[in-house]
């Protein structure tokens, strides 16, 4: 397996602000890896580093095996950088922006005309080529700003946050098109702080937490390392302080917390557990509308990590 990205030791310090303290990871070819923190985590100053755009105070960073400076134009051709902020040219079209875009990369025009063609395909804007982006939703704006970072069919692709805000639709577009782009080869990061997309879409994530790593591995890895086995999640529309009490004191019960209409009990141990809270229920007087287990998700392993939540 080749290395695509070697991070060691990075630093980055904005006058009083640390934003990047001392991170080392790697990505493989073909991986999709995950950047996931809350806001001010430091996941753009990450991939702004890793891209040369921004100085930094200490580490190295290598991708395609090779130091990355700001002058290294033959590993900038490989690399595809889609930023957080949409960046088009407002006096072209859909079409004329992506092509001007790839045209900085490829200069064969049929070449270009095929890549231009895919590009458009891949983030769904066919009937849109002749828009101009005020014309564009803000989810088609995101679409056409992804369209225009990978064009030239880069190898290393760098998504930072590319559906905040969008729709839906879009949303599934531009997943459904990243997962496009690993099948076809293609090495990806991807910054979000959405987990429900890392789950989604990432091999590997690394959770960031005021610049620093937190935690680093699957998904299945991550959540395995919680102290949580499962919860334990009802519909229950009237519970007094008592009936909760004597939820608490049941086999296994690490935690309870209810806020209506939802009653959560978290469990850090056992098996059997939804089967022996139905039977509790069939013997009390409570009556509740739904019951299901829910293993640990993402937000209990940044929960459990940095007491508290990934969302806002
Ligand atoms: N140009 C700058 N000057 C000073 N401080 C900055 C600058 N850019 C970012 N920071 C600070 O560095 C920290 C990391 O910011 P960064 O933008 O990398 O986070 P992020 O994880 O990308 O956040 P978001 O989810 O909001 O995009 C924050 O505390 C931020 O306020
Ligand atoms: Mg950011």
């Amino acid at each position: 397996m080749k290395t695509m990205i070697n991070v060691e030791h990075l630093t980055k310090q904005y006058k009083e602000v640390l934003a990047v303290d001392d991170l080392s990871f790697q990505v493989d070819e073909g991986e999709i890896v995950g950047l996931l923190g809350p806001n001010g985590s430091g996941k753009s100053t990450t991939i702004n580093c890793m891209l040369s755009l921004l100085n930094f105070d200490r580490g190295t960073i290598k991708l395609f095996n090779k130091e990355m400076k700001p002058d290294a134009y033959d590993l900038k051709a490989k690399i595809g950088v889609i930023f957080q902020e949409v960046a088009v040219f407002e006096e072209l079209t859909v079409y004329e922006n992506i092509d001007y875009f790839c045209g900085l990369y490829i200069k064969d025009k049929s070449i270009r005309k095929q890549a231009v063609e895919e590009a458009i395909q891949l983030v769904g804007l066919e009937d849109y080529k002749k828009f101009y982006p005020k014309k564009l939703s803000g989810g088609l704006l995101r679409r056409l700003n992804i369209a225009c970072g990978i064009a030239h069919r880069p190898t290393l692709i760098f998504l930072d946050e590319p559906t905040v805000a969008v729709d839906p639709q879009s949303r599934n577009h531009i997943l459904d098109g990243i997962k496009q782009l690993r099948k076809n080869g293609a090495t990806i990061v991807y910054t979000t702080h959405y987990m429900e997309e890392v789950e989604q879409l990432c091999d590997r994530v690394i959770i960031l937490d005021k610049g620093k790593i937190i935690a680093m591995g699957t998904t299945d890895e991550l959540k395995a390392n919680t102290q949580i086995a499962e919860k334990v999640i009802l519909e229950i529309h009237e519970l007094d302080l008592e009936a909760i009490q004597k939820i608490k004191d049941l086999k296994n019960v690490a935690d309870v917390r209810y806020n209506a209409p939802n009653l959560v009990v978290t469990y850090k141990t056992g098996k059997n557990n939804l089967v022996e809270m139905i039977d509790y229920l069939k013997t009390s007087p409570l009556h509740y509308t739904t019951i299901y287990s829910q293993r640990p998700t993402l937000n209990d392993v940044f929960l459990e990590l940095t007491g508290k939540e990934l969302r806002d």
